[in-house]
């Protein structure tokens, strides 16, 4: 939600700048800018659309070469994504230039403030305000001008300025929405997370709640809204910039996808010790702590919603403590019956999710504690947590989350295995061999990528359908769910995923003839529910659905009623979703690719929503 970096040192920001942006275009799309300062004034490139237009116009109007200064790409929320509205923005001198991801929640007070003093505001958002309050507090002093503005400010920001009358100097402020730092050598750098700067050090700085950066080319300082010092933590990235390049695939996306049987096998490194004992990243919860939890309740949006979906069958079925799986931005709303004895999960592959974030804040106040199962190290949802299970993905570029849902699906399995362990529910040998189980997924999901040929030319096939429906049940049911959302989100078709015992309550209504339906079935180990999906099918078939079945491998029974059969490695039960996902997320890449979309940079959406 809105990409933002900034830059101070020895070479020509621009360049820095416009290599960030093209790394977190990502976070939105619908304009860019960027702002230098040359002599006594700031001088701004904006322009409405994807950065490439922003590039050409660089090439038609370009910027002098100057050592800092600072970028955006933007997820409009207030104003239209029109020049008019991109980011920078300027005070009516021109002299401070502001970028701005979040929203400023109180912005039309401040904005009617500023009227009265005669200011005339050019834009329609809610970061201009910030350009105008900073103009008016500066006196020298830009950090301290921005530590005033924050003070005033309601919301949740990430800001960067910069002043022509402070050379050689960027500050940032961040509350709720995310910046990190960059240490250089003689430069430093802004980012809204590290990959604004990974081709140019790994070195990072966290930064805390309300607190205000002042950067330098040779120093960092950091402060609270109120001026006193603050402490930070520093850190090493722990991948490096090929990780964020597209490696010979034509979109991130596939590459991601075919990452995944690496992204998994990291996730599980590391995690048995030597006496045979599960362990996970960041415990900061006792084993007491642990076997006082008396309910858990798991929070998430969108895809990682679904992985928590997954995650209720297993944990409920290794410690038998009772499962509540929200959408993190329902949980708040609705008074949610929370106390010490609960354990919230929160799932996020950004760690940045405003929805998952307040949920937590809520949990929190109320007594219960929360680890997070995340990928992003110094996100703020880790950060905020008691406790925290990394996934190790490495960075997700296409906005359509793949890898960091099979990671999250690994990680909820060891959170399972990990309270069967503290709470006595299971012996190390069983906790082995489930953890053998989970170390034989990299290469089942390696077999599924080696045989989506077929998967392809169905999508190619399929490119004119208007809508798909997709069942499942037990842990299908979630695979049936993320396989709709993908297929919504990249190719922008209805797509609904349905538990497939529902479907004669009401949905059967939708089937008619020709419209694709695709079918999760579970393995043939689980015959009751296996079979009573057999029978759904063929009540589809006979209404005229043109069924496309996922089923284990050697599964001859669903054969005759399959008019697709897209064969999948058998695996435990729990497990079935690691592989059953992947062909659907290869059809939903495909298919939006055949309509000619963008499937990195889906319509509408961004990678991080720093909103709620
Ligand atoms: C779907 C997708 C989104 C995210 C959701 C949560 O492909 O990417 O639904 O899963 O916005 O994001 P995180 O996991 O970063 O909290």
């Amino acid at each position: 939600m809105c990409g933002i970096v900034g830059y101070v040192g020895q070479q020509n920001v621009v360049d820095v700048v416009m290599g960030g942006l093209r790394r977190l275009e990502y976070r939105g799309y619908d304009s860019a800018g960027v702002a230098v300062v040359a002599g006594d004034e700031v001088l701004v490139r904006r322009r409405a659309g994807k950065l490439a237009n922003l590039e050409k116009l660089l090439a038609d109007k370009p910027l002098p070469a100057a050592t800092f200064g600072m970028g955006h790409t933007r997820w409009a929320t207030h104003g239209a994504p029109n020049d008019r509205n991109a980011h920078p923005h300027l005070d009516e001198a021109a002299k401070v230039a502001v970028v701005h991801n979040g929203i400023i929640e109180n912005f039309a007070a401040l904005r009617s403030h500023l009227e009265d003093n005669g200011v005339t505001l050019a834009s329609d958002t809610d970061t201009e305000v910030v350009s105008h309050l900073l103009a008016e507090q500066f006196d020298g002093d830009l950090a301290e001008a921005m530590r005033a503005v924050c003070r005033k400010l309601e919301g949740a920001f990430t800001l960067v300025a910069v002043h022509a009358d402070q050379p050689d100097v960027v500050v940032g402020a961040r509350r709720n929405s995310p910046l990190v730092v960059g240490r250089g050598d003689g430069e430093n750098f802004l980012g809204s997370d590290v990959s604004a700067f990974i081709a140019h050090t790994r070195h990072a700085v966290e930064l805390g709640q309300d607190q205000v950066v002042e950067l330098r080319a040779d120093r960092v300082d950091v402060t609270t809204f109120d001026g006193q010092p603050a402490e930070v933590r520093e850190y090493e990235v722990d991948w490096d910039a090929s990780a964020a390049e597209k490696g010979g695939y034509d979109y991130f996306m596939l590459k991601e996808i075919y990452e995944q049987p690496k992204a998994v096998a990291d996730t599980l490194l590391g995690r048995i010790d030597d006496e045979g004992l599960l362990q996970l990243d960041e415990m900061r919860l006792s084993d007491e702590d642990l076997r006082d939890v008396d309910k858990i309740v798991i929070i998430g949006c969108g895809t990682a919603f679904h992985s928590g979906l997954i995650a209720k069958y297993s944990i409920e079925h290794w410690t038998r403590i009772p499962v509540e799986v929200e959408v993190a931005s329902e949980f708040r709303y609705r008074d949610p019956i929370l106390g010490r004895r609960t354990l919230v999960i929160a799932i996020s592959q950004s760690g940045e999710t405003m929805d998952t974030l307040m949920a937590i804040r809520h949990a929190r106040e109320q007594g219960s504690r929360v680890l997070a199962i995340c990928n992003v190290n110094g996100s703020t949802i880790p950060r905020e947590s008691d406790a925290v299970v990394y996934t190790y993905a490495g960075p997700e570029i296409a906005v359509a989350s793949t890898k960091a849902f099979l990671t999250q699906i690994i990680a909820v399995h060891l959170v399972a295995l990990y309270l069967a362990q503290v709470r006595g529910m299971k012996w190390s040998d069983e906790i082995a061999r489930h953890v053998d189980d989970l170390a034989a997924m990299p290469e089942a999901v390696d077999r599924v990528l080696d045989t989506v040929g077929p998967v392809r030319a169905l999508a190619r096939e399929l490119v004119d359908a208007r809508a798909v429906l997709f069942l499942g049940r037990h842990v299908g049911f979630p695979v049936a769910l993320e396989g709709a959302l993908k297929l919504k989100e990249l190719a922008y078709m209805h797509a609904e995923g349905f538990p497939a015992g529902e479907l004669k309550h009401g949905p059967i209504a939708l089937i008619e003839e020709g419209l694709p339906v695709v079918v999760v079935v579970p393995p043939l180990s689980r015959k009751v529910l296996h079979d009573k999906i057999v029978s759904n099918i063929q009540e589809i078939r006979a209404r005229g659905a043109r069924t496309i079945v996922i089923a284990e491998e050697g599964d001859d029974t669903v054969a005759p009623y399959a008019d697709t059969l897209i064969p999948v490695p058998a695996v435990p039960t729990l497990l079935q979703p690691v592989v059953a996902i992947v062909p659907l997320q290869v059809f939903a890449c495909e298919l939006a690719s055949a309509k000619g979309y963008d499937v990195d940079q889906p319509r509408n959406l961004a990678k991080s929503v720093t909103v709620e």
